[in-house]
Protein backbone atom coordinates (compact mmCIF):
# COMPACT_ATOMS: atom_id res chain seq x y z
CA UNK A 1 0.00 0.00 0.00
CA UNK A 2 1.36 3.61 -0.71
CA UNK A 3 2.30 5.79 1.85
CA UNK A 4 -0.41 8.35 0.79
CA UNK A 5 -3.22 5.38 0.73
CA UNK A 6 -2.37 4.38 4.46
CA UNK A 7 -1.73 7.74 5.40
CA UNK A 8 -5.56 8.91 4.33
CA UNK A 9 -7.41 5.86 5.82
CA UNK A 10 -5.32 5.91 8.87
CA UNK A 11 -6.69 9.78 9.65
CA UNK A 12 -3.22 10.73 9.40
CA UNK A 13 -4.19 12.93 6.86
CA UNK A 14 -7.35 14.53 6.66
CA UNK A 15 -9.24 16.32 3.34
CA UNK A 16 -10.98 19.47 3.80
CA UNK A 17 -13.35 20.25 0.61
CA UNK A 18 -14.32 23.93 0.41
CA UNK A 19 -17.27 24.36 -1.11
CA UNK A 20 -20.28 21.71 -0.58
CA UNK A 21 -22.60 22.13 -3.51
CA UNK A 22 -22.61 19.95 -6.78
CA UNK A 23 -18.95 19.48 -7.39
CA UNK A 24 -17.71 19.68 -4.05
CA UNK A 25 -20.41 17.35 -2.19
CA UNK A 26 -19.61 14.20 -4.55
CA UNK A 27 -15.84 15.04 -4.15
CA UNK A 28 -16.17 14.86 -0.11
CA UNK A 29 -18.49 11.64 -0.59
CA UNK A 30 -15.82 9.85 -2.70
CA UNK A 31 -12.96 10.38 -0.03
CA UNK A 32 -15.19 9.27 2.75
CA UNK A 33 -16.13 5.95 0.53
CA UNK A 34 -12.61 5.36 0.15
CA UNK A 35 -11.83 5.97 4.15
CA UNK A 36 -10.77 9.34 4.83
CA UNK A 37 -11.50 11.76 7.21
CA UNK A 38 -13.11 14.82 5.66
CA UNK A 39 -13.83 18.33 7.06
CA UNK A 40 -16.48 19.46 4.74
CA UNK A 41 -16.46 23.91 4.44
CA UNK A 42 -19.16 25.98 3.17
CA UNK A 43 -20.54 29.24 3.92
CA UNK A 44 -23.73 28.67 3.04
CA UNK A 45 -25.34 27.60 6.71
CA UNK A 46 -28.35 26.93 4.94
CA UNK A 47 -26.69 24.12 3.10
CA UNK A 48 -24.65 23.33 6.33
CA UNK A 49 -28.44 22.68 8.34
CA UNK A 50 -29.66 20.70 5.35
CA UNK A 51 -26.71 18.51 5.50
CA UNK A 52 -26.48 17.92 9.40
CA UNK A 53 -30.57 17.25 8.28
CA UNK A 54 -29.97 14.80 6.12
CA UNK A 55 -32.14 16.58 3.18
CA UNK A 56 -29.15 18.25 1.12
CA UNK A 57 -28.53 17.42 -2.53
CA UNK A 58 -32.01 15.43 -3.46
CA UNK A 59 -31.40 15.10 -6.91
CA UNK A 60 -27.62 13.32 -6.46
CA UNK A 61 -27.72 9.67 -5.23
CA UNK A 62 -26.39 8.49 -2.28
CA UNK A 63 -24.37 11.54 -1.01
CA UNK A 64 -26.81 12.87 1.64
CA UNK A 65 -26.94 9.02 2.99
CA UNK A 66 -23.17 8.91 3.13
CA UNK A 67 -22.77 12.23 4.68
CA UNK A 68 -25.64 11.56 7.47
CA UNK A 69 -23.68 8.00 8.58
CA UNK A 70 -20.18 9.73 8.50
CA UNK A 71 -21.31 12.90 10.59
CA UNK A 72 -22.39 10.00 12.61
CA UNK A 73 -19.25 7.83 12.76
CA UNK A 74 -17.35 11.44 13.15
CA UNK A 75 -15.25 10.91 9.65
CA UNK A 76 -16.92 13.88 8.56
CA UNK A 77 -17.57 17.15 10.43
CA UNK A 78 -19.07 20.27 8.47
CA UNK A 79 -18.16 24.08 9.43
CA UNK A 80 -17.82 26.98 7.96
CA UNK A 81 -15.01 28.19 9.33
CA UNK A 82 -12.19 27.63 6.15
CA UNK A 83 -9.14 29.24 8.01
CA UNK A 84 -9.35 26.51 10.83
CA UNK A 85 -10.25 24.13 8.35
CA UNK A 86 -6.73 24.70 6.69
CA UNK A 87 -4.94 24.44 10.06
CA UNK A 88 -6.96 20.66 10.89
CA UNK A 89 -6.27 19.28 6.96
CA UNK A 90 -3.39 18.44 4.86
CA UNK A 91 -5.15 17.78 1.68
CA UNK A 92 -7.37 20.83 0.69
CA UNK A 93 -9.59 20.16 -2.15
CA UNK A 94 -11.31 23.44 -3.33
CA UNK A 95 -14.76 23.46 -5.49
CA UNK A 96 -16.37 26.82 -4.94
CA UNK A 97 -17.78 28.59 -7.86
CA UNK A 98 -16.58 30.58 -10.59
CA UNK A 99 -18.99 32.23 -12.19
CA UNK A 100 -19.45 35.08 -15.26
CA UNK A 101 -21.02 38.52 -14.29
CA UNK A 102 -21.66 40.48 -17.17
CA UNK A 103 -19.53 38.47 -18.81
CA UNK A 104 -16.85 39.34 -17.08
CA UNK A 105 -15.18 36.14 -14.96
CA UNK A 106 -15.73 36.35 -10.54
CA UNK A 107 -13.06 34.65 -9.17
CA UNK A 108 -14.15 35.46 -5.48
CA UNK A 109 -14.86 32.83 -4.19
CA UNK A 110 -11.92 31.01 -4.95
CA UNK A 111 -9.79 34.02 -4.12
CA UNK A 112 -11.27 34.29 -0.86
CA UNK A 113 -10.48 30.31 -0.23
CA UNK A 114 -7.43 30.57 -1.63
CA UNK A 115 -6.83 33.52 1.30
CA UNK A 116 -7.93 30.89 3.90
CA UNK A 117 -6.35 28.04 3.51
CA UNK A 118 -3.25 30.40 3.05
CA UNK A 119 -3.26 31.13 6.64
CA UNK A 120 -2.97 27.53 7.65
CA UNK A 121 -1.30 26.01 4.99
CA UNK A 122 1.54 23.40 6.43
CA UNK A 123 4.86 22.09 4.89
CA UNK A 124 3.87 18.57 2.99
CA UNK A 125 0.37 19.62 2.26
CA UNK A 126 -1.31 19.87 -0.93
CA UNK A 127 -4.39 22.46 -2.59
CA UNK A 128 -6.19 21.02 -5.40
CA UNK A 129 -8.31 23.35 -7.50
CA UNK A 130 -10.98 21.72 -9.36
CA UNK A 131 -13.45 24.59 -10.56
CA UNK A 132 -13.45 25.50 -14.22
CA UNK A 133 -11.32 28.31 -14.84
CA UNK A 134 -9.10 30.42 -17.54
CA UNK A 135 -5.66 29.01 -17.95
CA UNK A 136 -3.04 30.78 -15.82
CA UNK A 137 -5.42 30.91 -12.95
CA UNK A 138 -3.59 28.19 -11.16
CA UNK A 139 0.00 29.25 -11.74
CA UNK A 140 -0.45 33.20 -11.97
CA UNK A 141 -3.25 33.90 -9.40
CA UNK A 142 -3.67 31.21 -6.87
CA UNK A 143 -0.02 30.49 -6.62
CA UNK A 144 1.24 33.64 -4.93
CA UNK A 145 -1.46 33.82 -2.57
CA UNK A 146 -0.84 30.71 -1.35
CA UNK A 147 2.62 31.53 -0.67
CA UNK A 148 1.50 34.70 1.55
CA UNK A 149 2.03 31.98 3.87
CA UNK A 150 5.65 31.81 3.20
CA UNK A 151 5.76 28.51 1.62
CA UNK A 152 7.98 27.28 -1.51
CA UNK A 153 5.58 26.26 -4.19
CA UNK A 154 5.92 22.59 -5.33
CA UNK A 155 8.63 22.40 -2.86
CA UNK A 156 6.83 23.16 0.66
CA UNK A 157 3.61 21.95 -0.71
CA UNK A 158 1.71 20.76 -3.56
CA UNK A 159 -0.28 22.44 -6.01
CA UNK A 160 -2.64 20.67 -8.36
CA UNK A 161 -5.22 21.64 -10.67
CA UNK A 162 -8.21 18.83 -11.21
CA UNK A 163 -10.64 19.75 -13.25
CA UNK A 164 -13.88 18.16 -11.98
CA UNK A 165 -15.78 16.50 -15.04
CA UNK A 166 -19.47 15.31 -13.43
CA UNK A 167 -22.94 15.28 -14.63
CA UNK A 168 -25.24 16.40 -12.24
CA UNK A 169 -27.69 13.40 -11.39
CA UNK A 170 -25.00 11.13 -11.15
CA UNK A 171 -21.55 12.97 -9.73
CA UNK A 172 -20.37 10.23 -7.72
CA UNK A 173 -20.48 7.66 -10.26
CA UNK A 174 -18.58 9.61 -12.73
CA UNK A 175 -15.55 10.84 -10.38
CA UNK A 176 -15.53 7.14 -8.90
CA UNK A 177 -15.73 5.37 -12.21
CA UNK A 178 -16.67 6.85 -15.35
CA UNK A 179 -13.68 9.00 -16.50
CA UNK A 180 -10.15 9.22 -15.56
CA UNK A 181 -9.20 11.97 -13.36
CA UNK A 182 -7.45 14.88 -14.94
CA UNK A 183 -4.03 16.07 -13.11
CA UNK A 184 -1.79 18.52 -13.46
CA UNK A 185 0.79 20.37 -10.78
CA UNK A 186 2.84 23.36 -10.77
CA UNK A 187 5.76 21.08 -10.93
CA UNK A 188 7.12 17.79 -10.74
CA UNK A 189 6.97 17.16 -7.21
CA UNK A 190 2.98 18.63 -7.46
CA UNK A 191 2.51 16.74 -10.47
CA UNK A 192 3.27 13.17 -8.64
CA UNK A 193 1.42 13.43 -5.20
CA UNK A 194 -1.55 14.40 -8.00
CA UNK A 195 -1.28 11.21 -10.02
CA UNK A 196 -0.64 9.29 -5.98
CA UNK A 197 -3.80 10.64 -4.90
CA UNK A 198 -6.31 10.77 -7.49
CA UNK A 199 -5.76 7.55 -8.63
CA UNK A 200 -7.38 6.67 -5.11
CA UNK A 201 -10.56 7.69 -6.07
CA UNK A 202 -10.94 7.22 -9.69
CA UNK A 203 -10.93 3.23 -10.35
CA UNK A 204 -10.27 4.50 -14.44
CA UNK A 205 -6.92 6.04 -12.96
CA UNK A 206 -5.44 9.52 -13.91
CA UNK A 207 -4.65 11.17 -17.12
CA UNK A 208 -1.40 13.80 -15.96
CA UNK A 209 -1.18 16.46 -18.17
CA UNK A 210 2.17 18.11 -18.87
CA UNK A 211 0.99 21.99 -17.35
CA UNK A 212 -1.48 23.42 -15.28
CA UNK A 213 -2.47 25.27 -18.18
CA UNK A 214 -3.24 22.85 -20.44
CA UNK A 215 -5.56 21.06 -18.21
CA UNK A 216 -7.19 24.23 -17.57
CA UNK A 217 -7.93 24.79 -21.19
CA UNK A 218 -8.72 20.96 -21.74
CA UNK A 219 -11.61 21.70 -18.71
CA UNK A 220 -12.54 24.60 -21.13
CA UNK A 221 -12.17 22.92 -24.44
CA UNK A 222 -15.16 19.84 -23.29
CA UNK A 223 -17.46 23.32 -22.73
CA UNK A 224 -16.96 24.75 -26.18
CA UNK A 225 -17.52 20.90 -27.91
CA UNK A 226 -20.71 20.68 -26.51
CA UNK A 227 -21.92 24.20 -27.08
CA UNK A 228 -20.16 24.35 -30.79
CA UNK A 229 -22.23 21.25 -31.44
CA UNK A 230 -25.44 22.35 -29.66
CA UNK A 231 -25.09 25.55 -31.84
CA UNK A 232 -24.79 23.53 -34.94
CA UNK A 233 -27.90 20.89 -33.98
CA UNK A 234 -29.51 24.67 -33.08
CA UNK A 235 -29.22 25.89 -36.67
CA UNK A 236 -30.06 22.64 -38.61
CA UNK A 237 -32.73 20.47 -38.02
CA UNK A 238 -32.73 16.82 -36.85
CA UNK A 239 -32.84 14.07 -39.32
CA UNK A 240 -29.12 14.01 -40.36
CA UNK A 241 -28.33 11.35 -37.94
CA UNK A 242 -30.10 8.42 -40.06
CA UNK A 243 -26.61 7.51 -41.03
CA UNK A 244 -23.58 6.66 -38.89
CA UNK A 245 -21.39 9.71 -39.60
CA UNK A 246 -23.48 12.05 -38.40
CA UNK A 247 -24.26 12.78 -34.83
CA UNK A 248 -26.14 15.80 -34.09
CA UNK A 249 -26.82 16.80 -30.92
CA UNK A 250 -30.79 18.14 -30.73
CA UNK A 251 -31.86 21.72 -31.21
CA UNK A 252 -33.80 23.07 -27.37
CA UNK A 253 -34.71 26.37 -25.96
CA UNK A 254 -31.54 26.88 -25.05
CA UNK A 255 -28.05 26.29 -23.13
CA UNK A 256 -27.83 26.77 -19.32
CA UNK A 257 -26.31 26.16 -16.38
CA UNK A 258 -22.54 26.99 -14.41
CA UNK A 259 -20.74 24.97 -17.58
CA UNK A 260 -21.67 25.35 -20.92
CA UNK A 261 -22.60 28.85 -21.75
CA UNK A 262 -19.78 30.05 -18.89
CA UNK A 263 -16.74 28.19 -20.22
CA UNK A 264 -16.55 29.72 -23.87
CA UNK A 265 -16.85 33.02 -22.96
CA UNK A 266 -13.36 32.30 -20.53
CA UNK A 267 -11.53 31.31 -23.36
CA UNK A 268 -13.26 34.16 -25.45
CA UNK A 269 -12.42 36.71 -23.12
CA UNK A 270 -8.55 35.34 -23.21
CA UNK A 271 -8.47 35.23 -26.29
CA UNK A 272 -9.75 39.11 -27.08
CA UNK A 273 -7.17 40.16 -24.77
CA UNK A 274 -4.50 38.37 -26.84
CA UNK A 275 -5.92 39.62 -30.12
CA UNK A 276 -6.89 36.96 -31.43
CA UNK A 277 -10.70 35.69 -32.40
CA UNK A 278 -12.33 32.41 -31.79
CA UNK A 279 -14.66 33.11 -34.28
CA UNK A 280 -16.43 29.38 -34.27
CA UNK A 281 -17.14 29.81 -30.73
CA UNK A 282 -18.01 33.03 -30.35
CA UNK A 283 -20.80 32.83 -32.79
CA UNK A 284 -22.26 29.19 -31.62
CA UNK A 285 -22.66 31.21 -28.09
CA UNK A 286 -24.73 33.44 -30.19
CA UNK A 287 -26.73 31.25 -31.71
CA UNK A 288 -27.25 29.13 -28.49
CA UNK A 289 -28.23 32.46 -26.55
CA UNK A 290 -30.82 33.51 -29.54
CA UNK A 291 -32.52 29.62 -29.24
CA UNK A 292 -34.91 31.33 -26.22
CA UNK A 293 -35.54 34.57 -28.36
CA UNK A 294 -36.46 32.48 -31.66
CA UNK A 295 -39.35 30.05 -29.66
CA UNK A 296 -40.67 32.53 -28.14
CA UNK A 297 -41.14 34.24 -31.71
CA UNK A 298 -42.01 30.67 -33.07
CA UNK A 299 -44.62 30.61 -30.48
CA UNK A 300 -46.06 34.08 -31.17
CA UNK A 301 -46.89 32.81 -34.14
CA UNK A 302 -48.30 29.72 -33.48
CA UNK A 303 -50.83 31.72 -31.25
CA UNK A 304 -51.07 34.89 -34.73
CA UNK A 305 -52.23 31.57 -36.60
CA UNK A 306 -55.02 31.36 -34.56
CA UNK A 307 -55.53 34.77 -33.94
CA UNK A 308 -54.55 35.30 -30.13
CA UNK A 309 -53.07 38.55 -29.35
CA UNK A 310 -49.77 38.41 -27.01
CA UNK A 311 -51.68 40.81 -24.72
CA UNK A 312 -54.59 38.19 -24.22
CA UNK A 313 -52.81 34.93 -23.87
CA UNK A 314 -51.69 33.32 -21.17
CA UNK A 315 -48.59 30.93 -21.11
CA UNK A 316 -47.86 28.01 -19.24
CA UNK A 317 -44.11 27.66 -19.30
CA UNK A 318 -43.51 24.13 -18.09
CA UNK A 319 -39.95 23.44 -16.61
CA UNK A 320 -37.27 25.82 -14.80
CA UNK A 321 -34.49 24.14 -14.51
CA UNK A 322 -31.64 24.34 -17.37
CA UNK A 323 -31.97 21.10 -17.52
CA UNK A 324 -34.23 17.88 -17.31
CA UNK A 325 -33.80 16.06 -14.03
CA UNK A 326 -31.80 19.10 -12.00
CA UNK A 327 -32.77 21.84 -9.84
CA UNK A 328 -30.53 23.86 -10.83
CA UNK A 329 -32.08 27.06 -12.45
CA UNK A 330 -28.54 28.82 -12.78
CA UNK A 331 -28.39 30.42 -16.55
CA UNK A 332 -31.57 28.39 -17.63
CA UNK A 333 -33.11 29.98 -20.72
CA UNK A 334 -36.27 29.37 -19.03
CA UNK A 335 -35.84 32.70 -17.60
CA UNK A 336 -35.27 34.69 -20.91
CA UNK A 337 -37.96 32.87 -22.41
CA UNK A 338 -40.23 33.97 -19.62
CA UNK A 339 -39.03 37.35 -19.84
CA UNK A 340 -39.41 37.35 -23.52
CA UNK A 341 -43.53 36.32 -23.26
CA UNK A 342 -43.61 38.99 -20.65
CA UNK A 343 -42.34 41.86 -23.03
CA UNK A 344 -45.01 40.83 -25.43
CA UNK A 345 -47.61 41.19 -23.32
CA UNK A 346 -48.52 37.70 -22.40
CA UNK A 347 -49.40 36.62 -18.79
CA UNK A 348 -46.95 33.60 -17.69
CA UNK A 349 -47.15 31.04 -15.28
CA UNK A 350 -44.40 28.16 -14.37
CA UNK A 351 -44.64 24.95 -13.74
CA UNK A 352 -41.48 22.78 -12.35
CA UNK A 353 -42.27 19.10 -10.95
CA UNK A 354 -38.75 20.19 -8.38
CA UNK A 355 -39.19 23.23 -7.99
CA UNK A 356 -41.45 25.02 -5.42
CA UNK A 357 -39.62 28.70 -4.70
CA UNK A 358 -37.37 30.73 -7.08
CA UNK A 359 -36.39 34.59 -5.98
CA UNK A 360 -35.32 35.34 -9.43
CA UNK A 361 -38.55 35.54 -11.22
CA UNK A 362 -40.59 37.92 -11.35
CA UNK A 363 -43.27 39.26 -9.12
CA UNK A 364 -46.03 38.52 -11.81
CA UNK A 365 -45.27 35.16 -12.59
CA UNK A 366 -46.32 32.34 -10.42
CA UNK A 367 -44.68 29.24 -9.77
CA UNK A 368 -45.93 26.35 -9.16
CA UNK A 369 -45.59 22.06 -9.17
CA UNK A 370 -48.81 21.32 -9.53
CA UNK A 371 -49.40 21.26 -13.59
CA UNK A 372 -53.26 21.76 -13.26
CA UNK A 373 -53.42 24.58 -11.68
CA UNK A 374 -50.40 25.92 -14.15
CA UNK A 375 -51.64 24.91 -17.40
CA UNK A 376 -55.71 25.71 -16.34
CA UNK A 377 -57.05 28.54 -19.18
CA UNK A 378 -53.54 28.63 -21.08
CA UNK A 379 -53.61 29.99 -24.52
CA UNK A 380 -50.29 28.24 -25.00
CA UNK A 381 -48.21 25.13 -22.96
CA UNK A 382 -44.45 26.19 -23.74
CA UNK A 383 -41.92 23.01 -22.90
CA UNK A 384 -38.61 24.75 -21.76
CA UNK A 385 -36.79 21.77 -19.76
CA UNK A 386 -36.70 18.24 -20.61
CA UNK A 387 -37.99 16.70 -17.52
CA UNK A 388 -39.23 12.91 -17.77
CA UNK A 389 -42.71 13.79 -16.38
CA UNK A 390 -43.36 15.66 -19.20
CA UNK A 391 -42.52 12.49 -21.46
CA UNK A 392 -45.63 10.95 -20.20
CA UNK A 393 -47.67 13.71 -20.67
CA UNK A 394 -51.13 13.55 -22.77
CA UNK A 395 -54.37 15.40 -24.46
CA UNK A 396 -55.89 14.77 -20.90
CA UNK A 397 -53.27 16.00 -19.30
CA UNK A 398 -54.17 19.18 -20.75
CA UNK A 399 -57.97 19.12 -20.58
CA UNK A 400 -58.34 22.49 -18.81
CA UNK A 401 -56.14 24.85 -21.21
CA UNK A 402 -58.12 27.07 -23.72
CA UNK A 403 -58.95 25.25 -26.92
CA UNK A 404 -57.98 24.60 -29.22
CA UNK A 405 -54.96 23.02 -27.79
CA UNK A 406 -51.33 24.21 -28.88
CA UNK A 407 -48.44 23.19 -27.79
CA UNK A 408 -44.87 24.76 -28.66
CA UNK A 409 -42.21 21.67 -27.32
CA UNK A 410 -39.12 23.29 -27.48
CA UNK A 411 -37.03 19.97 -26.14
CA UNK A 412 -38.99 17.73 -28.34
CA UNK A 413 -39.84 15.59 -25.84
CA UNK A 414 -43.35 14.62 -26.55
CA UNK A 415 -44.52 11.58 -27.07
CA UNK A 416 -46.43 13.20 -30.67
CA UNK A 417 -48.79 10.10 -30.29
CA UNK A 418 -50.51 11.21 -27.70
CA UNK A 419 -51.65 14.21 -28.86
CA UNK A 420 -53.65 13.79 -32.27
CA UNK A 421 -55.31 16.65 -33.89
CA UNK A 422 -53.20 19.11 -31.73
CA UNK A 423 -51.36 22.14 -33.18
CA UNK A 424 -47.63 21.14 -31.54
CA UNK A 425 -44.94 23.28 -33.00
CA UNK A 426 -41.46 22.04 -31.92
CA UNK A 427 -38.63 23.40 -32.23
CA UNK A 428 -36.25 22.94 -34.79
CA UNK A 429 -39.31 21.93 -37.45
CA UNK A 430 -41.73 24.12 -38.77
N1 LIG B 1 -22.11 21.80 -11.64
C1 LIG B 1 -21.42 21.04 -12.46
O1 LIG B 1 -21.97 20.13 -13.06
C2 LIG B 1 -19.94 21.25 -12.67
C3 LIG B 1 -19.25 20.29 -13.39
C4 LIG B 1 -17.91 20.41 -13.54
C5 LIG B 1 -17.26 21.51 -13.00
N2 LIG B 1 -17.93 22.46 -12.32
C6 LIG B 1 -17.18 23.57 -11.73
O2 LIG B 1 -17.30 23.55 -10.32
C7 LIG B 1 -17.60 24.86 -9.83
C8 LIG B 1 -18.54 24.71 -8.66
O3 LIG B 1 -19.78 24.29 -9.19
P1 LIG B 1 -20.97 23.77 -8.29
O4 LIG B 1 -22.02 23.35 -9.25
O5 LIG B 1 -20.48 22.79 -7.27
O6 LIG B 1 -21.41 25.12 -7.56
P2 LIG B 1 -22.45 25.17 -6.37
O7 LIG B 1 -22.95 26.56 -6.36
O8 LIG B 1 -23.40 24.03 -6.42
O9 LIG B 1 -21.56 24.95 -5.06
C9 LIG B 1 -20.59 25.81 -4.64
C10 LIG B 1 -20.61 25.85 -3.12
O10 LIG B 1 -19.52 26.68 -2.72
C11 LIG B 1 -19.95 27.41 -1.60
N3 LIG B 1 -19.08 28.57 -1.44
C12 LIG B 1 -19.07 29.74 -2.13
N4 LIG B 1 -18.10 30.55 -1.68
C13 LIG B 1 -17.46 29.88 -0.69
C14 LIG B 1 -16.38 30.18 0.16
N5 LIG B 1 -15.75 31.35 0.07
N6 LIG B 1 -16.00 29.25 1.07
C15 LIG B 1 -16.63 28.07 1.18
N7 LIG B 1 -17.68 27.73 0.39
C16 LIG B 1 -18.09 28.62 -0.53
C17 LIG B 1 -21.39 27.76 -1.90
O11 LIG B 1 -22.10 28.10 -0.71
C18 LIG B 1 -21.88 26.48 -2.56
O12 LIG B 1 -22.48 25.60 -1.62
C19 LIG B 1 -18.21 25.61 -11.02
O13 LIG B 1 -17.90 26.98 -10.99
C20 LIG B 1 -17.61 24.94 -12.20
O14 LIG B 1 -16.45 25.63 -12.55
C21 LIG B 1 -19.28 22.34 -12.13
Amino acid sequence: MSQIISDIISHKKIISVYGLGNVGAPIAAAWLRAGAKVIGVDISSELLDQIRAGTSHTKEPFISQIFTKALKNGTLTITSDGKKASHDSHIKIVAVPVALKNNKIDLSALLAVAKKISYGLKRNDAVIICPSIPPGTTRKIIGPILEKSKLCVDKDFYLIYNPERIYEGRALQDIESNYPAIVSGFGQNSLKFAESLLKIISKKGVLSMSTLESAEAEKLFEGIYRDVNIALANELAVGANSQPYCHLHYPGTGVGGLCIPVYPQFIINASRKMNMHVKLTEFSRKINDRMPIKCVSDSLELLNKYHIKPKNAKIAVLGLAFRGEVVDTRLSPSYTVIDEFLKHGCKVMVHDPYIEYDANLPPSVKLSNNLQSVVQGASLIFISTDHKVYVKLNKASFSKTSKPLLIFDGRNILTKNNFKNTSIMTVGMR
